[in-house]
């Protein structure tokens, strides 16, 4: 699908970060017609066309994708709070970071601004309650480029049970996961991109999600454990 976008006041104010994509007017997106000037694209399909743009532009984003070993495995734990107290060589190697500048940095120095919102809140909410999780995640390089993950998040318990921490393990993504995933991630990115807050953003989203999973009749772990070697 052919889109384009006008250079206009709104698109500008997108790039310095002043206005959500979800406001953006109509007549800055211009969507391509066919022979019988009927548009051909959604305003979501637009939407998404136009963050690929402002991603395009955000200059620590290099669009460059790294990729992990069949057998590697990123390790990192952090405290309550999300603070990273341990950075295995492989997770230094791949994100580009040095020991130093990841201990004690709060675990969203590798978010991706491609991951939905809900799928952290609902990382968090899992952990939080003390059960694991899996999650598929897009996650970003200190040079700007990105790389998938197929995470196990789990809390860390002391002695006497309490959680003390927590703990995640990743591995290299099956391909057809992320190809299965992304659309998903795409729709509910669009849903936040509609709202103004990160917390309206992630209740908006969280519950799509819902609404998706409920389509297919399928717990949130079914469902990740459905998208390996199998296109949804
Ligand atoms: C053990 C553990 C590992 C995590 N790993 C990642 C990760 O690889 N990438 C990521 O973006 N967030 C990860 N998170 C979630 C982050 O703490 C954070 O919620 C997320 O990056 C969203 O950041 P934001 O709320 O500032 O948008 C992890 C959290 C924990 C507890």
């Amino acid at each position: 699908m052919l889109l384009r976008v006008e250079q206009c006041t709104a698109y500008r104010e997108l790039l310095r970060g002043k206005i959500p994509t979800g406001r953006i007017p109509d007549k800055c997106l211009r969507i391509s017609r066919n022979a019988k000037n009927q548009p051909i694209g959604t305003r979501t399909a637009a939407i998404a066309d136009l963050e690929d743009l402002f991603m395009a532009h955000d200059s620590s984003l290099t669009g460059v994708e790294r990729f992990l070993a069949p057998d590697d495995i990123i390790v990192s734990k952090t405290d309550t709070a999300g603070r990273i107290t341990y950075a295995n060589p492989i997770f230094l190697q791949i994100a580009g970071y040095t020991e130093e500048e990841l201990l004690s940095k709060a675990h969203n120095i590798v978010r991706h601004p491609r991951m939905p919102r809900c799928v952290f809140k609902f990382l968090w909410d899992t952990i939080q309650g003390g059960d694991e999780v899996f999650a598929y995640v897009l996650n970003r390089a200190k040079n700007g480029d990105h790389y998938w993950v197929f995470a196990h998040v789990t809390p860390t318990r002391n002695s006497r049970g309490h959680i003390c921490g927590y703990h995640s393990s990743r591995r290299a993504p099956d391909r057809a996961a992320i190809a299965a995933i992304t659309p998903l991630y795409d729709m509910l990115l669009a849903e936040e991109a509609k709202h103004r807050t990160p917390r309206e953003q992630w209740e908006a989203s969280l519950q799509l999600l819902v609404k998706a999973l409920q389509q297919r009749g399928l717990a949130y772990e079914e469902f990740i454990f459905t998208l390996s070697g199998a296109a949804v």
